[in-house]
């Protein structure tokens, strides 16, 4: 039973004799009041009075009346200005939703069976430093794989990692010139980009530089050896230096597939599109002309001949289509390349790809890390290493100071420093800019990761005291008084399905913070209202577990965001 609308569908049946507007339209004009003990929904009498030739305000208490006169069922209405408001008998329905609630915690929903689902997460560029953009991908990627896979869609993580390009050309320059290799081996990102950044500072005095790091590009894709080799190292200790970041953010992949393993898959795209008459020549490149999407045109070949970027995408999302077998299409890259996904999108379209329709640029908002921003070229850049370090170290001092006596002190720390960056991520509707300050992030109130797991916790501390009591979920044993604060817990996690609904259909993992943001809110209302530890037994029992159930809705909700879940903070 899905909570909303079987309240909708039950006002709808009460109100539809009376009004006389289609079924729809009804539905959509329900509302739900702004406060709990105002009753479950409302529904807005303006809309009739044009009709009924009466005011709103007599109008709702006409159908209060007749509701109260005609309907045996355990639904109550009150007249309140213009509205209707209905508020379903809570001793009714109480225990009938608690044990739903346990029920629906073994079914997941199904909207995705059968279909496999190819997440483009994470992906950063070697020899670079992971970028704050990487992380949000990172963090919103492997959301999205758990949400879709909740949702039973087979969801595939592949890191497309960016280890081709004329940058290479530059590295190999600058590493030869002014490289350490004993420093590239303990600090290959460091060293790497060191000299990177170097190369881009003698360059002002020393253009011919440019030409030279052109020429190991080129060496570079005509299969030279010492070339090869160079890059085969960077790539490789750079892969290796990820490994410990992707394990503390607790991030897998299926597939580490670098831009360049299409290498040899693009050749083949350029003879389609030739055959396809969709090539012409620009400047001496040759493009795809977007002109009736209005569109600028999509760059393929450049002039001396290399490809680039948007050529290894259109290679990619077809090796995905056939080879992997994928039916959705997702790409989790900052909002700054949706136009980029835009051509790349529809040059497939162009070339007859029907399933071009199925890819989906799951953009993302730009992110600043205490108002710093990070670029590359200029050495200006805040480490991942260091922003996830500082976390974990102010959840330590917090930790120490309100639970000196906490066992597993560090583990804790680790868990809480990482949850706050992660769910300070995951909180905003990913669209959004973020202007990250790791301080919020990492104290135990307000809408953070630390809350929620704090709010967890002392559910389980509560649950040590007292042992839930299968009773609690028999309506005829059970006492079956709701306060407000107990009823709105209630009703709420009673709406996770649709939450978890939306999540998939919007590609949103906000949506599913936000909800237990709203849970972790209501049950310390509910906690601090009613007492649970000391309350009469047969309340006790109903109390209990609702609060089994929250703990085990945020747990459910905490994993499929990737933020741990310690039992004593
Ligand atoms: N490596 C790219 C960057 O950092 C992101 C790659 C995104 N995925 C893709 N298939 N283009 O900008």
């Amino acid at each position: 039973m899905k909570l909303a609308s079987f309240f909708k569908q039950q006002a709808v049946a009460i109100l539809e004799p009376l009004i006389s507007l289609p079924e729809e339209q009804c539905i959509h004009m329900l509302e739900v009041p702004p406060q709990i003990e105002m009753g479950d929904l409302a529904f807005p009498c303006y809309l009739l009075a044009k009709t009924w030739r009466r005011s709103p305000q007599a109008i709702a208490v006409e159908l209060t009346a007749s509701i109260q006169n005609h309907s045996a069922s355990f639904v109550q209405a009150t007249a309140v200005g213009a509205y209707v408001n209905l508020k379903w008998n809570r001793e009714h329905y109480g225990a009938q939703l608690l044990s739903s609630l346990e029920e629906k915690q073994n079914t997941e929903i199904e909207i995705g069976a059968g279909q496999r689902i190819v997440i483009d997460m994470s992906s950063p560029n070697i020899a670079k430093p992971f970028g704050v953009g990487h992380l949000r991908s990172t963090v919103i990627g492997a959301a999205l794989h758990r949400i879709y896979e909740a949702a039973g869609y087979e969801a595939i993580r592949v890191n497309h990692l960016g280890d081709w390009g004329t940058q290479f050309g530059k590295l190999i320059t600058a590493y030869l010139r002014w490289g350490d290799p004993q420093q590239l081996k303990q600090h290959p990102i460091r060293e790497s980009l060191r000299v990177y950044i170097q190369f881009h500072e003698e360059v002002q005095q020393a253009p011919e530089l440019e030409d030279e790091a052109r020429e190991w590009f080129a060496k570079l894709e005509q299969g030279d050896a010492q070339a090869l080799e160079l890059w085969q190292y960077f790539v490789e200790v750079s892969i290796e230096s990820l490994q410990p970041m992707y394990q503390r953010l607790g991030v897998e992949f299926d597939y580490v597939l670098g831009e360049s393993f299409y290498n040899d898959k693009m050749p083949a795209v350029i003879e389609q599109l030739q055959s396809k008459r969709l090539l012409v020549e620009s400047d001496g490149a040759q493009v795809v002309r977007l002109d009736e999407h209005q569109l600028p045109p999509c760059l393929i070949l450049k002039s001396d001949g290399t490809t680039i970027y948007p050529t290894r995408d259109l290679a990619t999302a077809i090796y995905r289509k056939e080879v992997m077998g994928a039916d959705q299409l997702v790409y989790v890259v900052g909002g700054e390349q949706s136009l980029h996904f835009k051509q790349v999108f529809e040059v497939l379209h162009k070339m007859g790809y029907t399933w071009a329709k199925d890819c989906i640029h799951v953009s993302f908002g730009l992110m600043k890390v205490d108002g710093k921003k990070m670029s590359t070229r200029k050495g200006k850049v805040v480490f991942l290493e260091e922003v996830l370090d500082e976390a974990v170290e102010q959840a330590r001092q917090i930790i120490a100071e309100k639970s000196p006596n906490l066992p597993d002190k560090e583990r804790v720390a680790e868990q809480v420093g990482i949850g706050a960056i992660i769910f300070g991520d995951l909180k905003n509707n990913r669209q959004n800019e973020i202007d990250f300050s790791l301080q919020q992030a990492v104290t135990f109130e307000g809408e953070t990761g630390p809350y929620i797991q704090y709010t967890y916790a002392r559910i389980q501390s509560i649950l040590r005291k007292v042992t839930p009591n299968k009773s609690a979920l028999d309506p005829t044993i059970s006492n079956n008084l709701w306060s407000n604060e107990s009823w709105a817990l209630l009703v709420h996690l009673s709406t996770y399905t649709q939450q978890l609904e939306r999540a998939v259909t919007q590609h949103e993992p906000s949506i599913l913070a936000r909800y237990i943001i709203e849970t972790a809110k209501l049950f310390n209302q509910f906690y601090n209202k009613d007492r649970i530890i000391d309350a009469p037994v047969e309340l006790q029992n109903q109390r209990v577990a609702l609060t089994l159930q929250t703990g085990l809705y945020l747990k459910r909700v905490m994993t499929l965001l990737g933020i741990d879940t310690p039992a004593q903070m």
